[in-house]
């Protein structure tokens, strides 16, 4: 797996990381064993970048991965976890108090006495623009709670604030084939300031893997069957914020484009990779196969110039009314 250095964090990753969103097994199931197998299989594959959250499974995702870093304490991991959504969305719980509570609960969880990098979880949008934060998020830098700090971002706007601030070393946002928007000034800008870029929800949520059809169904405890209007937390985490016939419709000019030999999800994870300024893409995988395949995408060749412009021009024509206004 391709390594780049992953922002301000100093760090290399490989450009295909996992998501660990699922491991927490608060939508949809993911048993035990089969949360440790999944991150066997990603790291045997070449996996080094895992990203998780302390509200996944109120900690299970990342009490989960601890038992994994005890397992093998010389995979050469990075784990970036997230804080900041186990409380109401008020800018006034951002202080360096909660801050130092809530990583020690991560560090806990982890087993680790410095977490590699903590990002704001989606904060409410002033939060960005307060300069004591930022300044707290330095001071757990200087106590040795954590070695680097990012922020998960709904917004290309409040991506764009990050990247202005000069302590921050990553910025997590959702780019695919069906989130074109960060394409236009947040990835030009971050690379510019040597921030890293996340890339999350790759596959839109699964839609993107080309499997699911009208008849799919999902768990009633999945994001995929009560989120889809925003109901829960942001649209845009489900299906990119795009309904789910407008995104089948899509993936069925897709498809054709996909080569032998290779998936859909592949394709697609493909596609992020080779956007410039991506530093690691992180499909949140529910089995070892998956796992495995996502890892094998990093391998692929390059989409060919058709197949770059059938994927812009899809998105003009299907996506871009519906979203690209709105994140
Ligand atoms: N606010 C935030 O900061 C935030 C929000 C959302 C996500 N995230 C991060 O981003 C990560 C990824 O997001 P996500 O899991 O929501 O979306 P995603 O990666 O776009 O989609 C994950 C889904 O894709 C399907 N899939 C994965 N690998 C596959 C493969 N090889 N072949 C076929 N299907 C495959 C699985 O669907 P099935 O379940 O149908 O098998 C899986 O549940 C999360 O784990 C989390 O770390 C962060």
């Amino acid at each position: 797996v391709e390594q780049r250095i992953l922002g301000r964090t100093g760090r290399q990753v490989g450009v295909i990381g996992l998501g660990a969103w699922q491991l927490g097994a608060d939508w949809g199931e993911v048993a035990e064993d089969d949360a440790l197998a999944t991150l066997a299989a990603a790291v045997d594959a070449g996996v080094n970048f895992i990203d998780t959250a302390d509200v996944y499974g109120d900690g299970r995702s990342e009490r989960l991965i601890g038992s994994f870093l005890r397992q093998r304490p010389d995979a050469g991991l990075t784990v970036a976890t997230k804080m900041g959504r186990r409380v109401a969305q008020d800018p006034a719980h951002y202080t360096l108090d909660n801050f130092r509570a809530w990583t020690d609960r991560s560090r806990e969880n982890l087993g680790v006495p410095t977490l590699d990098l903590v990002q704001l979880h989606c904060p409410p949008t002033p939060v960005y623009s307060i300069d004591r934060v930022f300044d707290d998020l330095d001071t757990l830098i200087q106590e040795g709670r954590i070695a680097s700090y990012g922020v998960s971002v709904e917004t290309c706007a409040e991506a764009l604030t990050a990247i202005a601030r000069p302590g921050v070393a990553t910025v997590q946002i959702i780019l695919n084939m069906l989130r074109l928007k960060p394409l236009d000034e947040v990835l030009p800008a971050a690379r510019a300031a040597g921030v890293g870029i996340i890339a999350r929800v790759p596959l839109a949520s699964g839609l993107l893997s080309g499997r699911y059809d009208e008849h799919t169904t999902f768990p009633e405890n999945d994001h995929r069957n009560y989120n889809r209007h925003g109901e829960a937390f942001d649209v845009g985490e489900t299906f990119s914020g795009v309904d789910f016939a407008t995104g089948l419709a899509v993936v069925r000019r897709l498809v054709p484009l996909v080569p032998a030999g290779v998936t859909t999800a592949q394709l697609a994870l493909r596609w992020i990779v080779d956007q410039p300024g991506v530093s690691v893409v992180i499909p949140g995988a529910r089995s070892p196969e998956q796992a495995r395949s996502n890892a094998e995408a990093a391998d692929w060749d390059p989409l060919s110039p058709v197949e770059l412009a059938t994927v812009r021009q899809t998105y003009d024509e299907l996506i871009r009314p519906l979203v690209h206004d709105r994140w």
